[in-house]
């Protein structure tokens, strides 16, 4: 078959499994990250991490670390230069509103582990040991870390993030109706707080070119966002800076927005006009952001046979003194659940912590455990099957969103597959009625719902007369597939092989994209990326028209395919010429194309998009251990095109790792006197590790969607959402004990 521009329908590569291109280079050590890179004469820096949450540093003693030979400099709020004009000029494309951390800036403490010194040495060892050897005095001051002592401090953010939906207006009248309703149910829920802990650490190495060049490799999810923040930051020509980030280790949304090491590794490499590389400890990890901790009500009113009559969910989340952070967390609840009386608050209480970030699926996490949770426990309550349950109350408009209709919902398939797959039919409703051993088996589902988005997006693409084409943009792969399916589309777009096609990310050289996150990086990047080949393949029709006796003669532009490396008619694959000999007879070495995609503001104005899952989770409890197995899970996606299904799964495989760790293991424990993180390292904070993952299996169900011309709705984030309230009812199911309190730990099982 051919192809046309579109990468629906007969595509060679769209749609098919595809194992990832950047795969070699990652496995064999030739990818290098943020902290490998190096320049001429690199400096080394390590951070000095405070020791107090709130307060002054009243005294830094820096000479011991300094008399340490190696040691260049010890960088402070009291000598650090005045180069950096953070008050003013800051540019970050996530930041919440409010006024951004600025390290180093005075003597002033935020929050516990906030760096207070930089040891600049020639030597990576060198400055780890000199770090170890300063000396810092505070003033410090009782802090507030505890979200559930907050009382009336709460407040309705004033300032809307951007990009983040507030709760909308009430309707109806939930409070009243839930009194008189026949079904009463109202529960808190908490989810803990959880740090990204990617992998690769957090990363910065500036290298000094020379007449105030600089090139930048950083630990981020998009260089754009580091390179306008060094523009803004520090005043810089942005024609004089290139970021770089070929590969990174993961990011989960803690590369979303610029971190601290950037800024000391720019403020170090221009102070010492030396090249230096800052790479933060694996604690360190805990000394910015994170999912916060947040606490909510749902209160859910019914009528006997399960007909949600009233819908109430309030969330408080804290976030810092110096900026409102801001996530979606009880929309979901309306957007899943069609109810006439409708109530949704979202409340912030600061405290003297740094400021939350995304993390993967930020919000929905949250507010789809709460929700998925209360709907299992009403479903309990009124004697319904849970999916029956969600079919009874089940949306076909966005009630968060002007009620329009959604452009695909194919959620409702989602639970057939799933459930027909899982053997669902099989599951007795009575708690505690399965056993195997000694061990109680237990049955849960929940419903998972995430953002499909696009962004403004630009790409570029290079054929050259050799018969190869370069496709990029400045995003980067988080290590979700980006590189492999970009490739994909390009390869399809002009009848070329894979191999044939290379795809360039994360250089601010390339052709600006936003950061990857938010799941719209294979809607936006790859629009961009067709468009851009698209304008390619036409200026090759051009020429292929020029030809002497062109095959293509009387031939419209729609007419054409390109398939295995020619150009050609497309119910007439016969006339066609190579795209390598239209070049040579034209003469020209390379074309080449930038194009950008943005949002379809038609179809927006028109739809509401989201992508949506069913989770189906098996659990065994060991009831006189406490001990929780995820022996299975199914989850069941719709989210539009799968562009290449291995590392859709793959995504998909990683988000329910992650929400079986959100379930059973992940929590940052804050000493409240302290006012700190007190597991700081991965053998107190526990990540799923292979022994606690059993069977997971994904199904990716049928959906048409045409919120963008690849039909494609993002995975980066649907495989988390939900999976912890699919296990929290499955263990509820297994044992009769409801807890609604994550993570689900051995104490809450015995307790
Ligand atoms: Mo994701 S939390 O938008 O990296």
């Amino acid at each position: 078959m051919t192809q046309t521009f579109s990468s629906t329908g007969s595509d060679r590569f769209v749609g098919s499994a595809r194992s990832r291109v950047d795969g070699p280079a990652k496995v064999t050590g030739l990818a290098r990250y943020a902290g490998e890179f190096t320049g001429p004469d690199l400096l080394h820096g390590t951070v000095v991490s405070g020791t107090i949450a709130r307060g002054r540093i009243t005294g830094i003693d820096t000479e011991a670390a300094e008399a340490v030979p190696g040691v260049i400099k010890v960088l402070t709020h009291e000598n650090r230069p005045r180069t950096a004009w953070l008050d003013y000029n800051y540019q970050d494309a996530v930041a919440p509103p409010g006024s951004p951390f600025r390290a180093l800036y005075d003597d002033k403490i935020h929050y516990s582990g906030q760096p207070v010194a930089l040891v600049v040495a020639e030597d990576f060892e060198t400055a780890r040991h000199a770090a170890a050897l300063v000396r810092v005095s505070y003033a410090a001051e009782t802090p507030a870390t505890d979200l559930t002592a907050v009382g009336d401090l709460a407040y309705d953010p004033p300032k809307k993030r951007s990009g983040i939906k507030p709760p909308p207006k009430p309707w109806g009248d939930a409070d009243a109706v839930f009194d008189t309703s026949a079904v009463k149910l109202r529960e808190t829920y908490r989810i803990a707080t959880e740090h990204h802990n990617p992998m690769e650490p957090h990363a910065s190495t500036v290298i000094v070119e020379g007449e105030g060049r600089y090139t930048v490799y950083d630990k981020v999810q998009g260089v754009s966002n580091s390179h306008a923040y060094l523009a803004s930051v520090f005043g810089l020509d942005k024609d004089k800076v290139r970021v770089m980030n070929p590969y990174l280790g993961g990011g989960f949304g803690s590369g979303l927005r610029p971190q601290y090491q950037l800024f000391l590794a720019m403020l170090a490499a221009r102070d010492l006009d030396r090249s230096v590389r800052v790479v933060l400890t694996r604690d360190q990890m805990w000394s910015f952001t994170h999912r916060p901790e947040t606490l909510q009500t749902v209160s859910l009113g019914a009528d006997a046979d399960g007909t949600l009559q009233a819908l109430r969910h309030d969330a408080l989340a804290p976030t810092s003194r110096f900026e409102d952070y801001q996530e979606v967390v009880v929309n979901w609840s309306a957007v899943l659940y069609r109810c006439d009386n409708v109530a949704l608050t979202y409340k912030l209480a600061q405290l003297d912590v740094f400021t939350p970030g995304d993390m993967r699926a930020p919000g929905a996490v949250t507010g789809v455990f709460a929700i998925e949770t209360a709907m299992d426990e009403l479903a309990h309550a009124t004697g319904l099957d849970p999916i029956e349950l969600r079919l009874k109350n089940y949306s076909e408009r966005d009630a968060t969103a002007e009620d329009k209709p959604f452009g695909s919902k194919a959620l409702k398939s989602c639970f057939t597959q799933g459930a027909e797959r899982f053997g669902w039919s099989r599951r007795n409703p009575e708690p505690r009625s399965m056993r195997e051993g000694r061990e109680l088996v237990g049955w849960g589902m929940a419903t998972g719902v995430w953002e499909s988005m696009m962004q403004q997006t630009s790409a570029h693409a290079i054929l050259t007369a050799d018969g190869k084409l370069e496709v990029g943009n400045s995003t980067g792969d988080i290590g979700t597939g980006t590189y492999t399916i970009l490739t994909q589309i390009a390869a399809d777009s002009l009848g070329l092989t894979m191999e044939a096609v290379t795809t360039k990310l994360g250089d601010t050289d390339l052709p600006e994209a936003p950061v990857a996150g938010g799941s719209w990086t294979a809607a936006s990047s790859g629009t961009a990326v067709m468009k851009a080949c698209r304008d390619v393949g036409e200026q090759l029709f051009k020429l292929a028209r020029q030809m002497d006796d062109s095959p293509l003669a009387n031939v419209d532009f729609e007419r054409v395919a390109f398939a295995e490396g020619r150009i050609a008619v497309a119910d007439d694959p016969a006339r066609g010429v190579a795209l390598v000999d239209v070049m040579r007879a034209a003469g020209v070495e390379k074309l080449e194309a930038t194009a950008s995609a943005a949002p379809d503001k038609d179809f927006n104005a028109t739809y509401e998009a989201y992508t949506h899952s069913a989770i189906f989770a098996e659990v065994k409890v060991d009831e006189e251990l406490g001990q929780v197995r995820v022996t299975r899970i199914v989850s069941a996606i719709a989210a539009g095109k799968v562009l290449n299904p291995k590392t859709a799964r793959s995504q998909i495989l990683g988000g329910v790792v992650m929400g079986i760790g959100s379930a059973l293991e992940e929590e940052s424990m804050m000493d409240t006197r302290l006012g700190r993180f007190m597991n700081h390292n991965l053998s107190e904070y526990h990540v799923p590790v292979n022994a606690d993952i059993h069977d997971i299996e994904v199904i990716f169900v049928d959906e048409e969607d045409k919120a963008n011309p690849l039909g494609v709705k993002g995975l980066g984030e649907i495989g988390i959402v939900g999976t912890a309230a699919a296990i929290a009812n499955a263990v509820h199911h297994a044992t009769g004990k409801r807890i609604r309190d994550l993570p689900i730990t051995i104490d809450k099982i015995l307790a």
